[in-house]
């Protein structure tokens, strides 16, 4: 019933969303492709300024008159920093010049991009807005309220819920252990924020009374099947669309995930300084013996930003963040919407 409440308000004909990826993988052909499939895609727009957000949407909505969500940071963004940043930028110094780069300096952050991110959200009206790292203000959620916009909120753990709950979300993005990329936690410390995605989804599903998604290795439609019985209305899938031709990761990116014949990821705050779960690769390797004198998010982020780039560039894998769920072994090189049909079609199989 709540599965059915949850696809009716979101005019979905399927349990399935395309997890927002901020960082380019959710690109408008990725989104389009999924929502006029029947699912739910998501624009991943946290690394995007306000104009570049409000082209993307036009870009979706040339391409699909299906819903779809866009997706923000709200919170977590920390301008100070009590890390020397020396060693760090002596580390990074390395991958540099074996990249090619000169040597790296200490960025200047600007300020958090969330308010003017919101107010061009606010401005195009997406059906959905969906946000990770915290909750936005009272007077935000009134304002999405009031454009009605449905409101998605990231929780890692039941506490979280509880907060998204009384903050006046319409559903909530159950974010389990083995899911690729950030960790949403922003109650407590991450290291007691690492629940199983069906054991979350239950006790989120048991805990409140809204529409739960469920997130974190669900690669096919027997795992779908799974997050429904456990109490979820929908399933968000990130990694298993990341090889799609749609898909704007790297082609070094893609073949890193395809070339996963086992799950090899961690989580890591190598690249940005929050924790992430990633494909291992040498950058990751390299700075294990030196978790001190990684910087906080987003300095780290955007210190490490040149030398991502010039990997993706080169076609490197081993300075790339190469973010991946734990069912990365699992994910197929098919076009959107064949991969949403095959979900679908084993969705069935299994009774979902
Ligand atoms: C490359 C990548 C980028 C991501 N970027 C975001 C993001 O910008 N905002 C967000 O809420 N979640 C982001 N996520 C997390 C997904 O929304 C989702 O929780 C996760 O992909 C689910 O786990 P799975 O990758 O195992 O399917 C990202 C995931 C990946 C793989």
């Amino acid at each position: 019933m709540a599965t059915s409440g949850l696809l009716r308000r979101l005019g979905m004909a399927l349990p399935i969303v395309q997890a927002p990826m901020g960082g380019g993988p959710s690109t408008p052909e990725l989104i389009a492709a999924v929502s006029n499939a029947g699912g739910l895609g998501s624009l991943g727009a946290a690394y995007l300024t306000p104009e570049q957000i409000l082209d993307a949407i036009r870009r979706i909505r040339a391409l699909t008159v299906k819903p779809f969500g866009v997706n923000l940071f709200a919170g977590a963004y920390q301008i100070e920093n009590a890390v020397d940043p020396a060693p760090m930028l002596a580390l990074l110094g390395e991958a540099h010049a074996a990249l090619g780069l000169p040597p790296p300096a200490v960025p200047v952050l600007p300020p958090d991009p969330f308010g003017d991110q919101l107010a061009a959200v606010l401005e195009a009206r997406p059906p959905i807005f969906s946000f990770t790292f915290g909750i936005p203000q009272p007077q935000d959620i009134a304002r999405l309220r009031s454009r009605d916009i449905a409101i998605v909120g990231t929780a890692t753990t039941v506490e979280e819920a509880r907060l998204l709950d009384a903050a006046g979300v319409d559903g909530i993005l159950a974010q389990g252990a083995g899911a690729g990329a950030h960790r949403g936690t922003f109650l407590g410390r991450f290291e007691d924020a690492m629940v199983l995605t069906l054991d979350l989804v239950r006790g989120i599903a048991r805990a409140v009374a809204r529409p739960v998604m469920a997130s974190g290795g669900i690669m096919d439609g027997a795992d779908i099947a799974g997050a429904l019985k456990a109490g979820a209305s929908a399933a968000a899938l990130g990694t298993a669309f990341l090889a799609c031709p749609e898909s704007g990761a790297s082609d070094a990116y893609k073949r890193a995930v395809l070339a996963a014949g086992s799950d090899t990821t961690v989580v890591t705050r190598a690249f940005s300084g929050r924790p992430a779960r990633g494909l291992a690769n040498a950058f990751i390797a390299k700075l294990r013996e030196h978790e001190g004198d990684i910087l906080p998010y987003p300095l780290q982020n955007a210190l490490t930003r040149a030398m991502r780039t010039a990997a993706a560039q080169r076609g490197d894998p081993g300075f790339l963040s190469l973010w991946a769920g734990t069912g990365v072994a699992r994910a197929r090189a098919l076009p959107a919407g064949t991969l949403m049909r095959e979900l679908a079609s084993e969705l069935s199989a299994a009774g979902g």
